[in-house]
């Protein structure tokens, strides 16, 4: 990570890793901010731009409950429909000596990773495409309510649209205490009656997120684009996405 990412991130100490897996753990969010040099980040806007026209881009309407859909309760919330539209490069297309692989790929980010989660082991997805992705978001693209499929998410904001945007969440308010979806709460929170947290990030931010129990979205652009990059992990080697995922967000399997 030495000449990646800022020398506070480097060699942090235990006191402080206990800090951020507290906080993680308490709001279901971490946000680190300047985690990478301003060398690193020039680099990698640098690179994304050069990557941009290979970009593949996805449309997709969901249920914010996703595959259960048809078994909520609520016909409110069963017929509705939020859309994601983004243009996405994958890991192969990724120089192999990027900063990005070689922090994904590096010992030293993902024990940081381990330690903050409080877990033995991550590892990388098995697929080609899945581990790194580099996603930029227009005027007009979207990402609408939705709750993640994988237990955390992580990612690093390479550049801010140019004009005002937010990200917005309700921590980790998915499920009642029994365990139970709490669909009323989403019917709340759909009409603006709950007001969601709301960060405005820096670039070079990196954001540790527990995004399958937390409702979240980013508000569309008004001018420029956005570049977010997404790194993805599994608790379990040899494990890719599934087929469906990849033929919607990436076009392609392998
Ligand atoms: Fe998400």
């Amino acid at each position: 990570m030495k000449n990646i990412v800022n020398r506070a991130y480097q060699n942090i100490d235990m006191q402080n890793i206990l800090k951020m897996r507290e906080e993680f753990q308490t709001t279901g969010i971490l946000v680190l901010e300047d985690f990478l040099t301003e060398n690193t980040l020039e680099w990698l806007k640098s690179e994304a731009k050069i990557l941009y026209p290979q970009a593949y881009r996805s449309s997709t309407s969901y249920n914010p409950f996703v595959e259960s859909a048809w078994s909520v309760p609520s016909d409110r919330l069963k017929n509705i429909e939020f859309t994601t539209q983004k243009e996405c490069i994958c890991y192969d297309e990724i120089p192999s000596s990027s900063a990005l692989k070689q922090l994904y790929n590096g010992k030293e980010f993902q024990e940081l990773i381990c330690w903050i989660l409080g877990i033995e082991s991550i590892y990388p997805y098995a697929d080609a495409l899945s581990g790194i992705n580099v996603n930029y978001y227009n005027v007009w693209d979207s990402l609408e309510w939705h709750y993640d499929n994988c237990n955390f998410t992580i990612t690093l904001l390479i550049k801010k649209p140019d004009r005002w945007w937010v990200y917005e969440y309700f921590p980790n308010q998915r499920y009642n205490a029994n365990g139970k979806e709490n669909y009323s709460q989403v019917e709340q929170m759909i009409d603006w009656s709950l007001q969601p947290e709301r960060i405005d990030l820096r670039e070079a931010t990196l954001v540790l997120f527990r995004g399958t129990e937390s409702l979240h979205r980013v508000t569309s652009i008004k001018e420029g684009q956005r570049i977010l990059v997404t790194f993805c992990y599994n608790s379990q080697p040899g494990i890719s996405l599934n087929e469906t995922s990849r033929m919607t967000f990436f076009g392609r399997l392998n």
